[in-house]
């Protein structure tokens, strides 16, 4: 199968251009493709000022914009879209991304851990590490500061995920090295989808590392993004080599796990 990440520059709060600047750069360069990543939060931009702000721009899915465009997408590029945006649940909001097949059915990842001031915008996600079917394989999702809890790949993988699916907004330098070892510590492909450029607001602002990639199961980086631009990394990977868990000829990820001495961890 073909897979890519899509990384661009969301303008804060213009969600319509937001929507259709990935539909352009999909359509131009990731035609081939059978699952497309994109970034975190990737139609409104991420500084929000207040939990106000976040909530009027949050949409549900379905239903809203957002999900009317990743659901073209998938249909139009035939492929599996996973991307990013502001969930809005009841009087809730989350930070979700969305994973969305060709023939419309979808399921949503609430991000469980959340970085910095994003406590003060949404509700911490209540959704299993739980891999579901689409393309063909087991995918998992994860969003950007989930990466730095080992347990999330982890339990992803222990479910029979081949490929960790991981919308992002890095604003911390350590990600894409650590990305490695989460794929070689759990056997499995990861497509880290991230943004570029900054958002300013009010006496704040942020600016965002791009470097997105796809890793293999053996930690080898298979197509990366530079920290600037807009850039869209397609790359054909096997999912069934993540099925692969044997290390060495007398090692078996899954068998050899010491789950007797791990006391808090299991
Ligand atoms: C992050 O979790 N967006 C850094």
């Amino acid at each position: 199968m073909k897979a890519a990440y899509l990384q661009f520059e969301p303008r804060f709060g213009e969600v319509s251009s937001n929507l259709r600047a990935m539909q352009d750069l999909a359509a131009n360069q990731a035609g081939e493709a059978d699952l497309l990543v994109l970034p975190e939060l990737a139609s409104t931009g991420y500084l929000f000022q207040s939990r106000d702000e976040v909530f009027d721009l949050a949409e549900a899915f379905p239903g809203g914009p957002t999900a009317d465009c990743f659901t073209q997408m998938a249909f139009d590029l035939n492929a599996v879209i996973v991307g990013g945006f502001a969930e809005r649940s009841g009087d809730q909001v989350y930070n979700s991304c969305a994973l969305v097949r060709p023939d419309g059915s979808s399921h949503i990842y609430r991000k469980a851990h959340l970085f910095l001031d994003e406590k003060d915008w949404f509700v911490p996600g209540d959704s299993p590490f739980e891999p579901v079917p689409a393309a063909g394989t087991l995918i998992g999702m994860m969003i950007c500061f989930d990466w730095y809890y080992p347990e999330v790949a982890r339990l992803l993988a222990l479910r029979g995920a081949t490929i960790i699916c991981h919308p992002s907004n890095l604003v911390l330098p350590h990600c894409p090295e650590a990305m490695k070892v989460r794929c070689l510590e759990n056997r499995l492909f990861a497509i880290t989808a991230n943004r570029t450029g900054r958002d300013e607001r009010g006496d704040r602002s942020l600016s965002f590392i791009g470097m997105s990639q796809v890793v293999d199961p053996g930690g080898q980086i298979l197509v990366s993004a530079p920290p600037d631009g807009d850039h869209v990394g397609l790359v054909e990977i096997d999912p069934r080599l993540a099925e692969d868990k044997d290390v060495t000829g007398r090692n078996n990820w899954t068998r050899d796990r010491r789950i007797d001495l791990f006391g808090d961890l299991v």
